[in-house]
């Protein structure tokens, strides 16, 4: 149930456009001079807004502080040499932040609200959006609680936003390697593991912290016995064991990547061998020792693909072959040429900014 979805727009007075340097940009430090709000009381949607990008007033009893109601996206919006600007696959996020605004016992975002802010907050900022295979502008929308109290139930009011930041590659030449989990878990069967609900994010800090200790840039989560393989950091992962291309299935503990979905469409386009089921880490140790792991990579909107460099399990460690036609580069150039409308857009995968 909505009110008047028009929605109402304040533009900013001065641009902060002409004082950042987009060359030289740490990843989400910059934002863009707008942002959208929408939010929901008495049961529903109010009129949405565009305002200028600024901090709010929230009362310290808003139970988003307390029982961490949260939820959020990430996708990108990229630019084409002729300056128009694309988006991928946003219905894709629309149905994922329902999904965990639902889970967490939040109410659905109108996909009309979702995708005419989305829409309009991109075409005002478009400016933002860098040019340059691999820049783009980041698009955060994200859903908190915002209903005062500090009893532990569910919220009567809520606030849907979207942020906008300009942003160079991610991982930017990083060299990332991965430590296999062996006590921590990120989900649990029955959990929230699929939904992109923040509390997952704050409880991955900690034992990442300690795989960084180690001088593993992420953690490779597995399942809550440690035999199987999950996903990366805020990545899926995939892994070329010979010619095959394997990666977990999306169940209930892992994030449905829409990059992952995308990447092994483009797969089978391909022609590469492509198997989605559990894999298992005894499978994984097994041909990073006999040299058949020719290839581990995590595929995200931030980070597109990332090559994994080196994987470490109880002690031992392993650093993966460098290849000159791996599956990563084939795969991630067939992705970006679409992103940057370089080729045919034969899924109907992006979406024009007006
Ligand atoms: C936990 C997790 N897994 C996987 C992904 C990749 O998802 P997508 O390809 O939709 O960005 C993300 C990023 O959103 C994530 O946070």
């Amino acid at each position: 149930m909505t009110t008047d979805t028009t929605i109402k727009i304040t533009k900013i007075t001065n641009s902060n456009f002409e004082n950042i340097n987009l060359d030289d940009l740490a990843f989400g430090t910059v934002y863009s001079d707008h942002m959208f709000i929408c939010d929901y009381k008495d049961g529903k949607w109010q009129q949405p807004q565009i305002t200028p990008y600024q901090p709010m007033l929230m009362a310290p009893s808003s139970r988003v502080f307390h029982y961490g109601q949260a939820a959020f996206e990430g996708m990108k919006a990229y630019k084409d040499t002729n300056n128009d600007v694309w988006l991928f696959r946003p219905e894709e996020n629309w149905k994922r932040i329902c999904f965990s605004s639902m889970r967490l016992a939040m109410p659905e975002i109108p996909k009309e609200i979702f995708m005419e802010g989305l829409q309009t907050l991109v075409e005002m900022d478009k400016k933002w959006v860098i040019p340059g295979k691999g820049n783009a502008l980041y698009i955060r929308p994200f859903i908190f609680a915002t209903q005062e109290g500090v009893s532990a139930a569910p919220a009567n009011q809520y606030r849907f936003m979207i942020i906008c930041t300009p942003v160079q590659g991610y991982y930017k030449n990083a060299d990332v390697k991965v430590k296999i989990s062996d006590h921590y878990s990120r989900a649990a069967n029955g959990g929230v593991g699929a939904t992109k609900a923040a509390g997952n994010y704050a409880a991955s800090f900690y034992p990442t912290q300690k795989a960084n200790e180690e001088g593993y840039q992420q953690v490779l989560w597995t399942n809550s016995t440690h035999e199987y393989i999950e996903e990366a950091g805020t990545m899926n992962v995939f892994f070329r064991i010979g010619d095959t291309l394997l990666t977990a299935p999306a169940d209930e503990r892992i994030l449905a990547g829409i990059t992952r979905k995308s990447l092994l469409q483009l797969a089978e386009d391909a022609n590469l061998k492509t198997e989605v089921r559990k894999i298992s880490v005894a499978e994984v140790t097994e041909a990073a020792k006999n040299g058949t792991l020719l290839e581990v990579f995590g595929s995200g909107t931030a980070a597109v693909i990332i090559p994994i460099t080196g994987i470490g399990y109880k002690g031992s460690h392993w650093d993966l072959p460098k290849l000159e036609n791996s599956y990563a580069t084939q795969l991630k150039s067939s992705l970006l040429d679409i992103q940057y409308n370089t080729v045919e857009d034969k899924y109907n995968w992006t979406l024009k900014i007006k």
